[in-house]
């Protein structure tokens, strides 16, 4: 039996369309294989949908997400729209998008493929069990808080409701219950009106529904320490919205590249926006040379969480899996492997096609 799915894809800006390019590849040549027939529409999102139509979030994008089944994002902004001045920036296309679906839960796995324990700035030992998630907070907080522009005077509002932070708290929660049964809660506690109400309402929440999970808190600033320090420690980590943003790019330096790390926004239902954790990178942009991986990863999570389908969303991981295995590396990733012959420097189409190749040997014909 088929089963039919709606993907919106918002390839955005910089190197967003040459990684969502490949991702759609790969999902059209697994589809066959697992019965999933995917319904593609392409819309406008972020700086280039600023070009065309003077909004970051034209009103049909946002109508078509609404209709989806899965939304997959490329990376939105660049220096074109990044004038302190301007009216409409990329960004806030994205932020309400994330607002306007309700996808308050915004997953990050943090996994270390063994073929690139050596692509990593830490030590191989520092590596050694790492394989954590990053749940973060995703429309409230500092980034939707009361807020006023100026010249002279400007500030934004870090508000937390206690329902918001109970129903995220519970997403990470039941996360971890599936994994190695550990939570670890991050705020400033010690300074922050907003980070100790989430500690009181993540303690309540954790003490009534979850006693079975391993709970701790630890505040931002040593979090940050600790992530470098013994990462392999943690298994799920929750926290707000800007902690969140600031905690995932320094976790990705744990995978090598921040070319790896795929991420799914969800909320009640089974909708769910994927992206990878980078942004548009116009420095690389249009060459060819973008690392398509952590879109591709995305995939796989949109396959599990929003179509329930485990085994092509495992499909898609033992794919990246063996294609780093067979030595194939985008730039990102080759520059920082020490040089070696049995490595193979490749471009963002290769690198898409390698990862085909791979799904091909793996599944039913
Ligand atoms: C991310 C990005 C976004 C964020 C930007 C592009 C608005 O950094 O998804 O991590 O801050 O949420
Ligand atoms: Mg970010």
């Amino acid at each position: 039996m088929t089963s039919t799915h709606t993907i919106v894809l918002l390839p955005g800006d910089g190197i967003g369309p040459e990684v969502v390019r490949e991702t759609r590849l790969v999902l059209e040549e697994l589809g066959p294989a697992f019965g999933l027939d995917f319904r593609f529409e392409t819309h406008l999102l972020g700086g280039r949908a600023i070009d065309e139509t003077g909004q970051s979030l034209p009103d049909e994008t946002l109508a078509a997400c609404k209709r989806a089944d899965a939304i997959l994002l490329g990376a939105v902004g660049g220096p074109k729209w990044s004038d302190p001045a301007a009216k409409e920036r990329p960004e806030q296309g994205l932020l309400t998008l994330r607002k306007e679906l309700n996808l308050y839960a915004n997953l990050r796995p943090v996994k270390i493929f063994p073929q690139l324990r050596d692509a990593s700035s830490l030590k191989p030992e520092v590596l050694d069990g790492v394989d954590l998630l990053v749940v973060r907070e995703l429309t409230g907080g500092l980034y939707f808080g009361p807020r006023q522009e100026g010249d002279e005077r400007a500030y934004d509002t870090l508000l937390y409701t206690a329902d918001e932070v109970a129903r995220v708290v519970r997403v990470a929660a039941r996360a971890a219950r599936q994994r190695r049964g550990k939570l670890t809660s991050v705020d400033k506690a010690n300074v922050l009106a907003s980070s100790r109400l989430w500690r009181k309402t993540a303690t309540r929440v954790m003490a009534e529904e979850f006693p079975d999970v391993t709970f701790e808190h630890q505040l931002v600033d040593a979090m940050a320490m600790h992530l470098i320090r013994r990462p392999a420690d943690f298994d799920v980590v929750v926290s707000g919205n800007l902690f969140g943003d600031i905690l995932t790019d320094e976790a990705a330096m744990l995978a090598g590249s921040m070319g790896m790390l795929p991420s799914a926004s969800l909320g009640d239902g089974k909708q769910g926006l994927y992206e990878p954790i980078h942004g548009s990178a116009p420095d690389i942009a249009g060459q060819g040379v973008a690392n398509p991986l952590a879109t591709i990863l995305s995939a796989a999570m949109m396959l599990r969480h929003s179509f329930g389908h485990d085994a092509a969303a495992a499909a898609i991981e033992t794919a990246v899996e063996q294609a780093l295995a067979a030595g194939y590396r985008t730039p990102d990733l080759a520059a920082i492997t020490p040089p070696d012959e049995t490595v193979e420097v490749v471009g963002t189409e290769a690198m898409g096609a390698v990862v085909r190749e791979q799904l091909r040997l793996l599944t039913p014909h």
